[in-house]
């Protein structure tokens, strides 16, 4: 008879592991009364939860509407199959392979140059925030000078979704940063749309089906997404595994032996440690899950960081172990995943090969660099959030290079 553990307590907050337990034990459907949501925890619920097209992403639009426009995260049924499929092209394994890989190493290597010399470094501040947001900037084509820029708006943005206590001064940034940005790319995309290169943003000016096009604002919508979508996902992907390398250094000699072994270690963080904790569904009718009724126009939460953790899918499930045997690393990016961090069905995460060549440059190349990285002595970084998890720094040490 134990309680049914706060979702948004301070103390979940601090640890979530614990009460994700609880949860898949004793309430594997458990109505939160604070988030007027029906909270499923189990592996086979949630895995359901995204693959049964009864659950929608209808009530994303109130959260996103404001700041990104109308993104494909908000669609369902057709529109979403259209739109998802003008866009699913750009992001896959040989287009990313011939087009971007170059962007991706570049990127990685800039950062790295910046710090290497000073033998510390947050890779948190130094890298990771910034790694995706500039491949991002890269992929569309845009001014390498403004990569400063981007990333304000992409801190900003993320700032205005993750503000749960509805701060003004965050809304009124993150406004902002909406008009700022619109008012920067649509003259660009203007331009792309009568010469276009060989970028992202011409490839989605370009785009279509059945004479179906992306309208500008279509497309800025779309951009803004892929800020928040592949920039804090990323970010916390890649300190997550580095920090968990870092807290096993048998598989960080492995690793550092066999590059081979990073999709591994990444599918194994995505199952142990996602960035993503928590994602919501509406239920489109009255539905079944959890051993319970959850009634039609109610919010599921999902908690991704709870399935990761089942016992009843993953043997030692809090155990890191870039060796288990269930867990494929062959199809940990693509919709056939055994993990749920890129959530699974027709919301599958359009960019898990980006994240996935992203993470293979970007860890590849601070390994390599880095030869006796470690956690800066006397810090213990920490993990933070709720609805994403990472960590807000991560103070490492090695020798200087040169
Ligand atoms: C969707 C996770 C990287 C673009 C999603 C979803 C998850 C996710 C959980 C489903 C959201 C939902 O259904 O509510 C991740 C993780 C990443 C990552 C853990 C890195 C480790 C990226 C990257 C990009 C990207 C690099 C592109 C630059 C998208 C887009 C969607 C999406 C556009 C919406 C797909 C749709 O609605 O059909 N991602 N993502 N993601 N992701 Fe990712």
């Amino acid at each position: 008879n134990r309680e049914a553990p706060d979702i948004l307590s301070p103390e979940f907050a601090a640890d979530p592991y614990p009460a994700y337990r609880v949860l898949r034990d004793d309430f594997p459907l458990l109505h939160h009364e604070a988030t007027q949501s029906y909270v499923i925890s189990r592996h086979e619920d949630v895995e359901r939860a995204f693959k049964d097209p009864v659950f929608t992403t209808d009530n994303y639009d109130w959260q996103l509407e404001p700041v990104h426009g109308r993104t494909i995260l908000q669609m369902s049924g057709r529109e979403h199959a259209v739109r998802r499929a003008l866009v699913a092209p750009a992001f896959r394994g040989n287009t990313l392979e011939q087009s971007f890989l170059p962007v991706i190493e570049r990127n990685a290597r800039e950062l790295i140059d910046a710090f290497r010399g000073r033998g510390s470094a947050d890779l948190v501040a130094d890298f990771a925030t910034r790694f995706p947001v500039n491949v991002i900037a890269d992929m569309l084509g845009l001014d390498r000078a403004d990569h400063d820029r981007f990333h304000r708006w992409y801190t900003a943005i993320i700032g205005f979704l993750g503000n749960l206590a509805q701060d003004p001064d965050v809304v009124e940034a993150g406004l902002r940063t909406r008009d700022e940005f619109a008012a920067y790319l649509l003259p660009i995309i203007r331009e792309r749309r009568t010469a276009p290169g060989d970028d992202l943003l011409s490839t989605l000016c370009a785009a279509e089906i059945d004479g179906t096009r992306m309208s500008d604002e279509d497309i800025k919508a779309f951009c803004s997404l892929l800020l928040t979508a592949g920039g804090e996902t990323t970010d916390k992907a890649i300190t997550s595994l580095v920090h968990n390398l870092l807290r096993h250094p048998e598989q960080l000699a492995a690793v550092r032996a066999d590059h081979t072994l990073i999709p591994r270690a990444f599918a194994e963080t995505l199952r142990h440690t996602p960035p993503v904790h928590m994602i919501m569904r509406q239920a489109g009718e009255d539905v079944t899950i959890g051993g319970g009724l959850v009634p039609k126009g109610a919010t599921l939460t999902c908690l991704i960081g709870a399935a990761g953790r089942d016992e009843r899918r993953y043997a030692d499930p809090d155990v890191f172990d870039i060796h288990r045997t269930d867990l494929s690393a062959t199809t940990a990016f693509s919709a056939a995943a055994d993990h749920l961090a890129f959530a699974l069905g027709r919301h599958f995460c359009v960019g898990a090969l980006l994240a996935k060549a992203e993470v293979e440059v970007g860890v590849g190349q601070l390994l390599d660099s880095l030869p006796d990285l470690a956690v800066e002595p006397g810090t213990e970084p920490r993990e933070q959030g709720v609805y994403t998890r990472g960590l807000d720094a991560l103070p490492v040490r090695f020798t200087p290079a040169g």
